[in-house]
């Protein structure tokens, strides 16, 4: 899968890719992620990309533009995308089902926004998707982008060693995860539960599911309806 991502500020995008499993994906061929400087198709030697809204108001706009002049290269060098991504504050909420259908595409975009946002008709024009991280504004998309990304590269088919892994996590099933232990079986007076210790997988299966219920029950009963 290739990721493409146009950013005014892609230095934001460096570290988030370069270590554990984006990096193995990467590594293993799985995953390509480019992060392209919008700056690249500026309007001007000053290197513009955006500029006052119409109607007056405070701040900036990114322009169309080095937008388009920068999706219509990439999608000349490239193919055209399976998906364009914008991400925004009043995006759909971007959840679990959605990595899932993300990480079976083969390339996407993603267009990160700065200032008031992009001009509505990239977004008429060329935009498939618009996906918000949660209910809060971040001063730009790069890390709405960065989530996103470490969400789907993760569950690529071949990137998690143990390809169970991914399908106990918390929301695959509509469920949080129960708690996890490690060594030692006893810490600071605090028993691994008995049950763990078993070596009974059937037991271990049925005390999970009932915790994750729990917490589920506890912590986020909307899931359960
Ligand atoms: N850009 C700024 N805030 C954002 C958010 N919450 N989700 C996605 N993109 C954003």
């Amino acid at each position: 899968m290739r990721i493409d991502i146009l950013s005014a500020v892609p230095e934001l995008l460096n570290s988030p890719f370069e270590h554990s499993i984006m990096k193995r994906a990467q590594e293993r061929g799985l995953l390509e992620i480019k992060a392209h400087s919008l700056r690249k198709w500026a309007i001007n030697k000053h290197g513009q990309i955006d500029d006052y809204q119409y109607g007056g108001g405070a701040g900036m706009v990114m322009m169309c533009e080095p937008l388009a002049n920068a999706i219509d290269e990439l999608q000349k060098e490239n193919g055209k995308y399976d998906e364009i991504i914008f991400v925004t504050p009043d995006g759909k909420r971007f959840e679990q089902k959605d990595a899932n259908t993300l990480s079976l595409k083969n390339n996407i975009l993603i267009i990160c926004g700065h200032y008031k946002g992009i001009d509505q008709r990239i977004r008429d024009i060329y935009v498939t998707q618009e996906l918000s991280i949660g209910d809060y504004v971040l001063s730009g998309g790069e890390l709405a982008a960065a989530v996103i990304i470490d969400a789907v590269g993760r569950i690529i088919p071949g990137v998690l060693n143990d390809e169970t892994s991914a399908l106990t996590d918390s929301f695959q099933d509509n469920l949080l995860a129960p708690p996890v232990y490690s060594r030692p079986a006893v810490f600071r007076d605090k028993e691994v539960p008995a049950v763990l210790l078993t070596g009974d997988p059937k037991k271990v299966d049925a005390w999970r599911q009932e915790q994750a219920m729990e917490r589920t029950k506890t912590r986020r009963p909307d899931l359960l309806k």
